[in-house]
């Protein structure tokens, strides 16, 4: 039976801030959150309603490229706010076809397709590898491999390919196909390739981080990437890096595969895409440029607006010079957790990752993740966990040496109190 609303009572087509229980909590709880809300960002600083400083070296999670509130970006978007915000892809959008190019320009990719956040590039390339699988024999089972530890996101797809346990439980069944290899041990890849024989299954694609970032920074080795892009050129399966935490300037070079000397049939990025603007790619060279229309689409996908931000990211990189700045800070920060390393041997084990997506790796029953963050919350610093055992530090890629400097002082002095 239908129940009636009784008019009166119905919050229907009101709209105000004020309602019958003014505390009680509207947003879902899907947060652990710091209890703050920041009033004002400039360059690599925040600050609180009290006006307390705080140097973010989380960047909104390896996203915040030119730092918050940047002079070049704000008037770019200004001026595009202007010109035109959205338009559908039933249409021609110039920003797009310029984003596309400067990205294809700069990397082994000839097409690109865009969307807006970082599950959502996997979602295109677990779609794109499905596809290639099904273009080359429909009969067989197709396969998906992915690594342990790695993140690839909350949606169902992205989910399924994430390999940690803690993500997915509770949301069973996920996509089927999925298998799951040791990251940088090739012949735990090489099993599962020699079982597909037997079992009369193709595997289509390989989804793998150049450098695992929410797993715990671990950078990919060079020798194992070879190997598997010589796997994937002998069976015929696409190899596709999720560069979404590693792209753009984050790790020194332009995509964080620069730095295995290979190259991917495709690959994702979003986050320091837009500087802190909700934009996702997924690039594809000739092979994996197999989309055809009505194949895949979104309505928000290379909005004029999102564009536009990463056109300019890309533009500030080059222009000021930032792929040096990353290698610079990151060596500085590099010198700064060995000495804290040695200085503090009992509770920090070492330090892992490329240019600005560095790891702190704690050693294991010594000090918890959460009390760290939350020590260097209290000291005005802004870090964040990745892994079980890992403090990343992801600052913008404008951070200044001075900056560096006064990162590394207060995170010495944060581990110095917990001696
Ligand atoms: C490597 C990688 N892939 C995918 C994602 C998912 O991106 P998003 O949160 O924009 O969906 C993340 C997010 O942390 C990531 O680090």
């Amino acid at each position: 039976m239908v129940k009636l609303v009784d008019a009166p009572h119905s919050k229907c087509g009101t709209l105000g801030y004020v309602g019958s229980s003014p505390t009680a909590p509207t947003l879902m709880n899907t947060y652990n959150r710091f209890d703050i809300s920041f009033r004002k960002g400039k360059g690599c600083w925040l600050w609180d309603k009290n006006g307390k400083k705080y140097l973010d070296a989380v960047a909104g999670i390896a996203t915040c490229s030119l730092g918050h509130s940047d002079r070049v970006l704000r008037k770019k978007l200004s001026a595009q706010l202007k010109k035109i915000q959205h338009i559908s892809n039933l249409y021609n959008i110039e920003e797009q076809e310029l984003l596309s190019r400067l990205l294809t320009n700069s990397s082994c990719a000839e097409s690109v397709f865009f969307c807006n956040s970082g599950a959502e590039a996997i979602e295109s390339a677990i779609k794109l590898i499905k596809k290639y699988g099904n273009n080359k024999d429909k009969s067989k089972e197709s396969l998906i491999l992915a690594a342990e530890s790695s993140f690839h996101g909350r949606t169902i797809g992205a989910l399924s390919a994430t390999g940690q346990p803690k993500y997915q439980k509770g949301f069973e069944p996920l996509l089927s196909g999925f298998r799951f290899f040791k990251y940088n041990k090739i012949d735990s890849i090489k099993k599962i390739f020699n079982e597909s024989v037997q079992n009369q299954q193709i595997i289509s694609g390989i989804i793998i981080e150049p450098i695992q970032g929410e797993g715990g920074v671990i950078p990919g080795e060079k020798e194992f990437f070879r190997e598997l892009r010589e796997l994937c050129d002998m069976n015929d399966t696409l190899l596709i890096l999720d560069e979404v935490q590693s792209g753009v300037g984050r790790t020194g070079k332009m995509w964080g595969y620069e730095n295995l000397d290979i190259e991917p049939d495709a690959f994702t990025l979003a986050k320091g895409l837009g500087g802190g603007h909700p934009i996702g790619a997924l690039l594809v060279n000739k092979k994996a440029n197999i989309f055809k229309p009505g194949d895949h689409a979104s309505t928000f996908g290379g909005n004029p607006f999102a564009c536009r931000a990463a056109i300019t990211v890309l533009e500030e990189i080059k222009r000021r010079n930032l792929l040096q700045n990353v290698m610079l800070r990151g060596n500085q920060i590099e010198e700064g957790l060995i000495k804290m390393a040695s200085d503090f041997p009992h509770i920090i084990k070492g330090r892992r990752g490329m240019g600005l997506l560095q790891g702190i790796v704690l050693q294991e029953n010594s000090i918890d993740l959460k009390s760290v963050t939350s020590k260097a919350f209290e000291n005005g610093l802004l870090v964040v966990a990745a892994g079980s055992n890992v403090i990343r530090i992801v600052p913008p890629l404008t951070i200044s040496k001075n900056e560096t400097k006064q990162l590394l002082k207060k995170l010495y002095s944060i581990f110095k109190d917990f001696c």
